[in-house]
């Protein structure tokens, strides 16, 4: 989602403010743009599309100001056109902003009937026009910036620059992420501590009601939600460095996250296994001996994850467990017990949808464990336990080695509780950890399918639609390969439990829809198989993904590819490599923009 930076420097700002964009293009964003201050005046500079074309309009008609602001837009009031892209601004300030002001038709109204003059369709313009007036009835830029917070309904980050202030930018956040760093000298904000990686690895992460006020000497936050007061938050030293968001030798992100995966499991694994006990850790202050169930919540990819985690948790610790998409999880009213333990699963940390889940689930008095990629995120912030995945930052917006970390971390959980449980004994226990240790090994094994698969993409670019199924754990990665097939390629794809296609789905089977069965060869493999072959027997050309043994008891098929012989506990870590690499070489095939796919975001901060 939008992606926010504003630097009061020692030099001009432009280039650096479009640099640490283009770290913010992983969020997924349709349009960009600058405002600096010139000799006291805003100039603002803004164009559709990718920040080339900014870039270009920089060249034409360059800033010069060392105060600026700047913002990547993904559209949710307004198309992405030039006069909808942020900066907006009115004579006396400019704003950049993330989220959405709920309540900016009536305040929109408002201002209308006081004569404002509109000049685009932006939720975010309602906060520069009252701002404006604030300032226009003689009010300082902090507290016409209060006046204006208090009136506002939503979930927002937002950062403003005022006409004829050069060293002061006001930055404020309600649900979406900001962090101010510090310089020598110069001061920042950013969306994330990525964004700012070069210039700083001096954070502070703002929380929800804080306003921060920035001058070149530093920053005073006060909590502008509350009583007004100052509140000091802490400086961190971030670990983000540029080089994390470098490509290497790789075309795409996505390409190099795939093939980081063994490495990024293996860590994360090593976190939440004591290997040299050969045992699950369970984090400090969760007791599954006195849970009777678990709440699971979670939105798209990391859902999958979750729903893997079902399987689990049911089978090795004998809990049942609630699971359900954040977005839905809360208007089903479950009856959850105080208590309890729900997990939210994020990549990010900052998905509104998850968020709102998490904090309905802490009012009904839940204990919030949360498996999270980044640590400094909200969501972490907001749990009781946090599960870090060590993934590293994901660039790519199609979620890959996030995932298959997300998968390692829940599994290692799930055999700690059976053993909280008493249901695994020692050396129940000692074989599923076994199965994990070995999972970066057989992922290493699985990338080698890569030169196949990319052949077989080339079949698949053809298609309109695909089809992917699978039975138990295999079916949440079914699911997890048609979302990734649909979201890069654009090729319509769905994933079905297997036992499900004869009720229905089995009517879109012709010649010309691939069928993607995903059946480790283990006790639900004859089931799988008799699907696949109600498929092929119509005509439908199944590729067919099992280890060895599989391919020799499945017989033909249109192709098959055979990943290494692992326990059935961790075959989901295994086959997702798989589905990553059909997605992924499909996309390239097609031309598609496989890291920043159209209309998508990475971090997704509105409900
Ligand atoms: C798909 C994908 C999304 C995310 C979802 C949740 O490849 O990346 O479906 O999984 O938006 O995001 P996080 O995990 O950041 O909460």
């Amino acid at each position: 989602m939008c992606g926010i930076v504003g630097i009061l420097g020692s030099k001009p700002v432009a280039p650096q403010i479009v640099d640490a964009l283009k770290r913010l293009e992983y969020r997924g964003y349709d349009s960009a743009g600058v405002a600096t201050l010139e000799r006291g005046e805003l100039e603002r500079r803004r164009a559709p599309g990718k920040l080339k074309f900014l870039e270009e309009k920089l060249e034409l008609e360059p800033l010069s100001g060392f105060a600026g602001i700047g913002h990547t837009r993904w559209a949710t009031h307004g198309a992405p056109n030039e006069r909808n892209a942020h900066p907006h601004a009115t004579e006396r300030v400019a704003v950049v902003h993330n989220g959405i002001i709920e309540n900016f038709r009536e305040l929109k109204e408002e201002l209308l009937d006081f004569g404002v003059n509109f000049q685009s369709d932006t939720d975010t313009e309602v906060v520069a026009q009252m701002v404006n007036r604030e300032l226009d009835a003689g009010k300082t830029p902090e507290l016409a910036v209060a006046a204006v917070l208090a009136r506002l309904r939503g979930a927002f980050a937002l950062v403003f620059l005022f006409k004829g202030e050069d060293d002061l930018m006001i930055g404020a956040r309600r649900g979406s992420p900001l962090a101010v760093g510090y310089g020598d000298g110069e001061m920042f904000f950013g969306s994330d501590a990525i964004a700012l990686a070069p210039f700083t690895d001096q954070i502070s992460y703002l929380n929800d009601g804080d306003c921060a006020i920035v001058t070149r000497r530093g920053v005073k936050v006060r909590d502008c939600d509350g009583s007004g007061v100052a509140v000091s938050r802490p400086v961190q030293r971030s670990l983000a460095n540029a080089a994390m968001i470098d490509k290497g030798n790789y075309r795409h992100f996505m390409a190099k996250e795939i093939a980081e995966q063994p490495e990024v499991v293996g860590h994360t694994l090593a976190h939440h296994l004591d290997m040299a006990n050969m045992r699950a850790r369970v984090p400090d202050g969760i007791d599954f001996a006195t849970l009777d169930r678990l709440a699971i919540s979670a939105c798209g990819t990391a859902f999958y994850a979750g729903l893997v985690a079902r399987y689990w948790f049911e089978k090795f610790a004998r809990m049942p467990v609630d699971i359900d998409i954040a977005s839905e999880f809360r208007y089903r009213e479950p009856p959850l017990k105080e208590g309890g333990l729900a997990i939210m699963i994020s990549q990010s940390g900052e998905t509104a949808d998850t968020l709102a889940t998490l904090r309905h689930c802490r009012e009904q008095g839940m204990q919030i464990a949360s498996v999270c990629n980044v640590p400094t995120s909200t969501i972490a912030r907001d749990s009781d336990a946090v599960l870090p995945t060590l993934a590293g930052p994901e660039i790519g917006v199609a979620s890959t080695k996030a995932f298959t970390c997300q998968l390692a971390t829940l599994a290692a959980l799930a055999v700690a509780a059976g053993r909280a449980r008493k249901v695994l004994t020692a050396e129940d226990e000692f074989r599923l950890v076994n199965a994990l240790i070995e999972v970066p090994r057989l992922m290493t094994e699985t990338l080698k399918l890569e030169p196949q698969i990319e052949r077989l993409a080339k079949t698949f670019a053809h298609s309109r639609d695909a089809l992917y199924l699978g039975r138990g754990t295999s079916y949440p990665i079914a699911l997890e390969g048609a979302l990734k097939l649909k979201e890069i390629s654009y090729i319509h794809a769905e994933g079905y439990a297997a036992g499900e296609l004869k009720h229905g789905p089995i009517a879109l089977i012709d010649e010309d829809v691939p069928v993607v069965v995903v059946a480790p060869f283990d006790q639900l493999f004859e089931k799988t198989v008799s699907n696949m072959q109600e498929v092929q027997a119509r005509g439908g050309k199944v590729v067919l993904i099992t280890d060895a043994e599989g391919a020799i008891v499945a017989g033909e098929t249109f192709e098959t590819l055979i990943v290494p012989t692992s326990y059935a506990f961790v075959s989901p870590l295994i086959y997702a490599i798989p589905m990553q690499l059909l997605a992924y070489h499909t996309a390239v095939f097609m031309g598609t923009d496989v890291d920043q796919p159209r209309n998508l975001a990475k971090s997704v901060t509105v409900e």
